[in-house]
Order: C-alpha cells, then structure tokens, then sequence
C-alpha cells in the first residue's frame, strides 16, 4: 500500500471525519474510506465506479485526458511498434522486460502447452454448431477447471504459475476451435514451429485440403491487435475477474467470467458492433441520418466504437490500429474498401460534430480493429473472441496481482437502498 501523503476532512452534521490520502506514482491522489462505515455508519454511492479505486495496482496505467496508456511504464505506442505480444505478455505478468534467455524460455513454455486436453474435443462438439464462438468460449474455459485439476488450487505459487501459462497458450487454440467448430471445418492442431500469431491464423484459416501460407505482414498486424488489447487497468472485464478471483474461485473460473463480461457490446463486443454499423450505413451519403440518430436522445442508438469512459481527447491504441488498418488493406490490395471508406468519413464527420466534440466522443481502439479482422477474412462473430484471447494476459496478470495481496478481501459493495421499508407480511386473502 501507498505511504499516506495528506488527510481529508469529512463533515456530515457537523461531525469531522479524517481520512487518509494516498499519492500514486501517476495519477490523482485516492481517499481511504475503508473505515468509513464503521466510523461514521455512512456509506459513499459511486455506481459505475466511476470515481472509485477497487485496488491498487503496479500493472497498467491510463490518463485518460492525455491519452496515455503504459504497461509497467511503458507507452503502448513503443510496445506495439517495438515489441511483440508475447514479450509484452512477459512484461505484465512478472513486471519487466525479459532478457533474450528469458524471452526464450517463456515462449518455449507458452508453445509448449498449446495443445489442450484432447477430450475437450468432445466437450465442443456437444454445443449447437451456429453457437457464437463467445458462448463456446465462455463454456470451454470456465470446463478446463475440470480438465486441469492440477492447477486449480489458487493457494499454490506453482499452480498458479502453471494456470497463467496455459491460459495464456491455450486461449488460441481455444478461440480457433470455436470458430473451425462454427463453421463445420475439423480443428487444426497448433504447432510449435509457428510463432504466436502465425499459429493462430493458421488453426483457423488451414484445412485438412488445403495448407495455410502465413503471410508475415498478416502476422504482424496479428500480433498488433494482441499486443494492442493485452491489458487495460480496471475495466469491466479485469474487475470481474478480480471480483470472482476474490471469493477464491479458481482461475479458469474466473477468466471464463471475463469472457462474458468482455462480450457485452458497450465493452469487447463493440468490435463486432462497429463493423456491423459501419455495413448497415453502407454509403457515406448514409452517414448524416446514423450521426442524427446517434445524437437523438429518444433514440437508443449510438456510434458504435466510438466514446470511451475513461479516455476523453483520443484513444492511444486507435491510432496505431489506424495505421495497421492502412498497411494490411495496402497489402490485401482493398484499400476501397467500402467499409473503410464509409469508416473514415464518419471518422471525419463525427469529429467536426460539435455533439461529439462537446462530449468528448472520439474513435476507440473498436472503430479499426474490426477493419484489419474483416481484411484478414475473419467473421464479424470471431471479433470478440480474438479481443478475449488477447485480453487473457490482462487478466491472469492482474489476478496474480490479487492474490499475492496479503489485503485480499472478498468484493461485496454496499448499495443505496430504495426499496420499501420493513412491512408486515399481508395474508393472500387481504391482497
Ligand atoms: N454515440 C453517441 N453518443 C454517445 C456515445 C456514442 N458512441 N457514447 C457516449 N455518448 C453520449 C451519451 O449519450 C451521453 O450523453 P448525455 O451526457 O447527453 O447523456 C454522454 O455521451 C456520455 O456517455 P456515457 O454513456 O455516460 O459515458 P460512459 O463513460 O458511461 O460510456 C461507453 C462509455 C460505454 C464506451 C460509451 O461511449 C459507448 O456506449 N460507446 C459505444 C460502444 C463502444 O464503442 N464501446 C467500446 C469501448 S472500448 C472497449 O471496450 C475496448
């Protein structure tokens, strides 16, 4: 825990409260009020937590004024131009950048647990074959706690360890099963001599017929969206991670609970979201009737991939998946693109809007991600998925964070009730 650096002063009829204050390394100073309750039988009211702390944390960090994002300090825009998704994996799970014999060792560990159990095979058959690749996910995830009894028990260092490892692995494997098994192709074992990225495209792109030619540039932008979603402080996800982590559930517990929080279009599923807007406007002369709509507070509707809680001038991920966006449409030769020529004017458009600009509504990491995906010649339904399997890392590091807390309690947040107050029970007769 941080050193306290100042005191807060609460007063609530005309009784003073101090509450201690601690300094971040970067950061607005947070206000203890774990004491709060039992000092002054109040609670505070934050839902969203859109003002709140739920812990403390060495991992990531976000100004969302700035648009910066680090990882252990270091700016996402350097790790994802000069590094690569399994080093920046290295680097949120134990903390610094590996040496060369480190890196080594922990790619030969994630590669070498790749494979999964081979009686899970039977466990996806028994979903219906047009199952999201997300509701297959969730479900195969949350079962490898009956596959991998070995790593379950969440108080062994060494079990823990072996957990993160085949999570990180076997995720892939995972996401492109869901999606062979979607679309009625056999599944495609990894292979080892593949790297990270390469061996995903390659489990779902190959068939039995026909071998996959990885083309590296394919690869790269891969391994960019992996590197560009690995972790992302204390969002919606992560918190329900730490959350289940908390009561003691077991890790692929947990990580299949992110999943189906990742799924939810106003976090991970907003990818697919986006792209699917982007089609139904079809035409830029569509694209003043979707900015009405989005600005139409009876209507529901909203500009999807754009807006984000936490960054309010621009997202720095979505730069460098524009550029990605730019490189693989370039070497597919699409760069017409009808979406992304619808994508770029909204861009354009939305930008000029005072509506977006008074709200600070830019375009998120989402708006070109599912550009490169759809290029690569992924389904609009494998979107979500390749976030959740990026997003693994994130997750499992920040649930090793947890644990190793000797502070850890179990979440249960207080509520503002609003219900009725105690009544006497009315007999059924009397109603
Ligand atoms: N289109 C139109 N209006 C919007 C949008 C949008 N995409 N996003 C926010 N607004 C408006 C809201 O209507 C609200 O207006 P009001 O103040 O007049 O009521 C205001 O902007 C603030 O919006 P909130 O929903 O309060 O902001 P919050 O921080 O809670 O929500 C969120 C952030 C959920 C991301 C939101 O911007 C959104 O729904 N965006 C579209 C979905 C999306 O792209 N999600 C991806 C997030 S990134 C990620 O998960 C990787």
């Amino acid at each position: 825990m941080a050193e306290t650096t100042k005191t807060a002063k609460l007063t609530i009829d005309g009784e003073s409260y101090d509450l201690a204050m601690y300094a971040p390394t970067e950061g607005p100073e947070v206000i203890d009020i774990r004491k709060l309750y039992a000092q002054a039988g109040v609670f505070t009211y934050d839902p969203g937590f859109t003002s709140t702390a739920s812990c403390d944390s060495t991992i990531t960090y976000i100004d969302g004024e700035a648009g910066v994002l680090l990882h252990r300090g270091y700016p996402i825009g350097q790790l994802a131009k000069e590094s690569h998704y399994l080093e920046v994996c290295y680097l949120l799970l134990y903390g610094e950048l590996p040496s060369a014999a480190q890196l080594e060792e922990f790619e030969t560990l994630v590669t070498r647990h790749t494979m999964i159990h081979e009686q899970m095979h039977n466990f996806f058959r028994g979903f219906r074959r047009d199952a999201h690749p997300m509701a297959t996910m969730v479900g195969v995830v949350g079962a490898m706690s009956a596959f991998y009894h070995d790593s379950t028990d969440i108080n062994d260092e060494h079990q823990r360890e072996v957990a993160s490892i085949r999570l990180i692995a076997k995720m892939p494997t995972i996401a492109a099963m869901a999606y062979k098994y979607s679309i009625g192709q056999p599944f495609v074992y990894p292979r080892n001599d593949l790297d990270y990225a390469s061996n995903f495209l390659r489990m779902c792109f190959s068939v039995p017929a026909e071998e996959y030619e990885v083309n590296p540039i394919l690869a790269r932008a891969m391994d960019r969206i992996f590197t560009l979603h690995a972790d992302h402080e204390q969002n919606a996800s992560t918190s329900t991670v730490r959350l289940a982590s908390s009561s003691g559930a077991n890790p692929f517990a947990c990580i299949a609970a992110g999943i189906a929080c990742l799924w939810g279009p106003a976090h991970g599923g907003a990818n697919q979201a986006c792209l699917e807007m982007l089609r139904e406007i079809g035409t830029p002369d569509r694209i003043p009737e979707f900015i009405e709509r989005a600005k139409d507070k009876n209507d529901p509707f909203r500009l999807m991939g754009f807006g984000h809680r936490v960054y309010k001038n621009f997202d720095p991920r979505a730069k460098v998946m524009k550029e990605s966006a730019d490189e693989v449409l370039e070497l597919l030769g699409i760069e017409n693109n009808p979406t992304l020529q619808v994508a770029k004017e909204l861009e354009r458009v939305a930008l000029e809007d005072p509506y977006f600009a008074e709200k600070k509504l830019y375009p998120n990491v989402d708006f070109y991600s599912g550009i490169i995906l759809d290029a690569m010649g992924f389904p609009t339904s494998m979107f979500t998925p390749i976030f959740a399997l990026a997003r693994t890392v994130g997750w499992v590091s920040q649930w090793k964070e947890q644990l190793a807390d000797p502070q850890l309690k179990i979440g249960r947040p207080r509520q503002l009730y609003l219900g009725a107050a105690q009544r006497d029970y009315v007999d059924i007769e009397q109603r």
